[in-house]
């Protein structure tokens, strides 16, 4: 397994490319089974994830190519030769859950594994079940495979979820398009990835909105057409880049950044000490001066403090001047990241849900390990602020959700490699 060698080296200074949205593409992916017309997307992130979604769409008989460096899809799932996303595929991705809704609304029928749980949670699947039972489907759950149907359609319906989650909204929403009648979505999720979604659906002839609000209005439709689409900028790596020049000093461009797709991460980087102002190009970042202050976090569903950037923001936090409370509402198993710091000189006490960071004045180089895909990258941005040298392994965690990670930071003055493993 390959592994990435960084060196602290100073600030950082320079521009950094924002990629498309991996959690926007995962889901824009399956939106392709809803219509026998070809669906391209655009701006695509070049990432394992992509690559294991383009082999669930192809294992359904879809066509899925991949253009101009993997920048392009264009897909086609004119004739669907199996409606079954087996296990295999499914518990190495979660977001493979997303073709239910889809094939469910195309086909009447889908048969999709239990993802199982992963490093940080148990990530049931039951407000998913319950948003498609409420639009008439009927689904069993069989030797670990839900097996759902709707023989005679969905029906529209007025449906409210327990929970605001992302996945359960994308599925739904996708599965009311062509729903005989009219559904309304409450406590739907209202990550930007939604709004992208329904941006594209809407291409596609879907009537829908209320996109990015907590409910959510579809007409339903016969049938939707065909659409080329520009996937959303990825917030979360924007704010995972934002970090770097705020842990090492210096200043860094984010291209592609747009300031509301990371409101509420910018006003806590504000209240810390960093500056974040919008340019034409994108979202430009430093430290205003001196020693980052400490800031106390609660990660929420969108609009709130996005849980994806909490690993990367306790790394700003290991380095802060006094004591930040990291709260962590959403997954019930994510600090995996904290004895990983904690071996590179960092003081944190995790109870439960809650993670007490007191700021140290240097973190110290270490070998480490990534845990899971966004506690890979709250380790190499530790490792950028530290004193000598921190390898990091289970570097697979990390390209399932960052492209060109060696070659974004070196871009800005950073010494990392990536080592080519055993
Ligand atoms: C999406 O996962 C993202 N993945 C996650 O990003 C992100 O952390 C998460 O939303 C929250 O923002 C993709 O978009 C592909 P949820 P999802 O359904 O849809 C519980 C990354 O690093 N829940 O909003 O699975 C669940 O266990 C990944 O890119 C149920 O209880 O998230 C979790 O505790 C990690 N029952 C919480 O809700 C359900 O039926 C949030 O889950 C569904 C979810």
């Amino acid at each position: 397994m390959d592994s990435i060698l960084v060196t602290g080296n100073g600030p950082l200074n320079g521009q950094i490319p924002i990629a498309g949205a991996k959690n926007a593409c995962l889901t824009l992916m399956p939106a392709t089974l809803l219509s026998e017309e070809p669906l391209t997307l655009t701006n695509a992130p070049r990432l394992s994830d992509i690559k294991t979604m383009t082999a669930l769409l192809q294992s359904l008989g879809a066509e899925v190519s991949s253009l101009q460096d993997g920048q392009v899809l264009a897909m086609s799932s004119h004739d669907l030769t199996s409606h079954t996303a087996d296990y295999e595929i499914v518990r190495k991705m979660r977001a493979s859950n997303l073709v239910l809704g889809p094939l469910l609304a195309r086909f009447g029928e889908a048969v999709v594994s239990l993802p199982g749980g992963c490093a940080i949670g148990a990530r049931p699947m039951d407000l998913h079940v319950e948003g498609l039972e409420a639009l008439g489907a009927e689904i069993e759950l069989e030797d670990g495979y839900l097996h759902a149907k709707a023989p005679g359609g969905l029906k529209g319906a007025v449906h409210e979820m327990r929970f605001a989650s992302v996945g359960a909204t994308e599925n739904i929403v996708m599965a009311a398009t062509l729903a005989k009648g009219t559904t309304v979505l409450k406590n739907a999720a209202r990550e930007p990835e939604i709004v992208d979604l329904v941006e594209c659906l809407r291409k596609m002839g879907a009537q829908i909105s209320g996109e990015g609000t907590s409910t959510i209005e579809i007409q339903g439709v016969d049938r939707l057409h065909g659409a080329t689409h520009q996937v959303v900028t990825d917030r979360i790596e924007l704010g995972t880049y934002m970090l770097a020049p705020a842990i090492c000093g210096g200043e860094v461009e984010l291209l592609g950044g747009r300031m509301r797709l990371v409101e509420s991460f910018a006003e806590k980087l504000d209240a810390a000490g960093i500056s974040v102002t919008e340019t034409t190009e994108g979202l430009k970042v430093a430290r205003k001066n001196g020693r980052v202050r400490a800031v106390d976090v609660v990660t929420e569903p969108f609009p709130g403090f996005p849980t994806d950037l909490q690993a990367q923001m306790m790394a700003l936090m290991c380095t802060a001047e006094g004591t930040s409370v990291l709260e962590e509402r959403i997954f019930e198993n994510r600090f995996m990241h904290a004895p990983e710091l904690v071996r590179m000189g960092a003081n944190i006490e995790v109870h439960g849900g809650t993670a007490t960071v007191t700021g140290v004045e240097q973190l110290k180089g270490a070998p480490v390990m990534a845990t899971d895909l966004r506690a890979s990258v709250s380790l190499i941005l530790a490792g950028l602020a530290a004193e000598g040298e921190t390898t990091v392994s289970r570097v697979y965690h990390l390209d399932r959700g960052y492209e060109h990670v060696v070659r974004k930071l070196e871009g800005v003055g950073a010494k990392i490699e990536r080592i080519k493993g055993q």
